[in-house]
């Protein structure tokens, strides 16, 4: 058996972007690179923790010694983390698509005469305030994510009582931070207790920093 502060510790990490399709060869997306959950899988990894990293069609390659389920939708997804449960743990990093095309075509929709297509849109499940709002069988620990441009607490703490987690690393994605597809992270962590201001750092060690945090309130 592994050593390390979360050595026995079962952690579920989402991460990515979701692809939803519209037809066999088309698909909406978002910009989500993977990397802050990718460092996360891999810092939970390292800490001694047996890791279930369910991930979307990321940039960033998935850590190794971590067990990877590959989805593509956000119903895909919703499905990998109900059969990755049980967990101690579980941190919900990934940009899922908060809409899908409500009857994606089985064939390549064609042009033609009719003009551009019209695409309607369903809600897809919130896989977060799911899990978090579950009875028996809820992990432990629950943790959210939150992107803001301004009122970055206010909103991410409001986010923290409606989804029902137990935190919210929340970060300040306004353009002008260069957050959004960079190497470091300025985030706030939204505990029960209130608001805790990181300093600006690597994604990387905003990685390790929330594994530690992970093990102190697991232990
Ligand atoms: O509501 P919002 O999308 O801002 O919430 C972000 C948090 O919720 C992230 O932790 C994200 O992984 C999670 N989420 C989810 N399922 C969705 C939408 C968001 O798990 N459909």
């Amino acid at each position: 058996l592994g050593g390390g502060p979360l050595a026995g510790r079962r952690v579920l990490v989402t991460s990515g972007p979701t692809h939803e399709p519209i037809d066999p060869v088309r698909y909406i997306a978002n910009r989500s690179s993977g990397a802050q959950g990718t460092a996360i899988a891999r810092a939970l990894a390292q800490a001694g923790a047996e890791v279930v990293f369910v991930t979307g069609p990321a940039d960033t390659p998935p850590p190794g010694g971590v067990e990877v389920v590959r989805v593509e939708t956000a119903r895909e997804m919703e499905a990998a983390v109900r059969r990755a449960l049980p967990a101690d743990a579980a941190i919900f990093a990934a940009a899922v698509a908060d809409w899908r095309v409500a009857s994606a075509s089985d064939r390549k929709i064609k042009k033609g005469a009719g003009g551009p297509p019209r695409l309607d849109f369903a809600e897809n499940p919130d896989i977060l305030a799911g899990v978090a709002g579950m009875g028996e069988g809820r992990p432990r620990l629950v943790v959210g994510f939150a992107a803001e441009t301004h009122d970055v607490v206010a909103h991410a703490t409001a986010k923290r009582v409606r989804k029902g987690c137990d935190w919210i690393l929340a970060n300040d994605v306004s353009p002008a931070t260069g957050i959004m597809g960079g190497t470091e992270n300025a985030v706030t962590l939204i505990t029960g207790e209130g608001a805790e201001p990181w300093p600006r750092m690597g994604k990387a060690d905003v990685a390790e920093r929330l594994a530690a945090r992970i093990a102190a309130a697991l232990a």
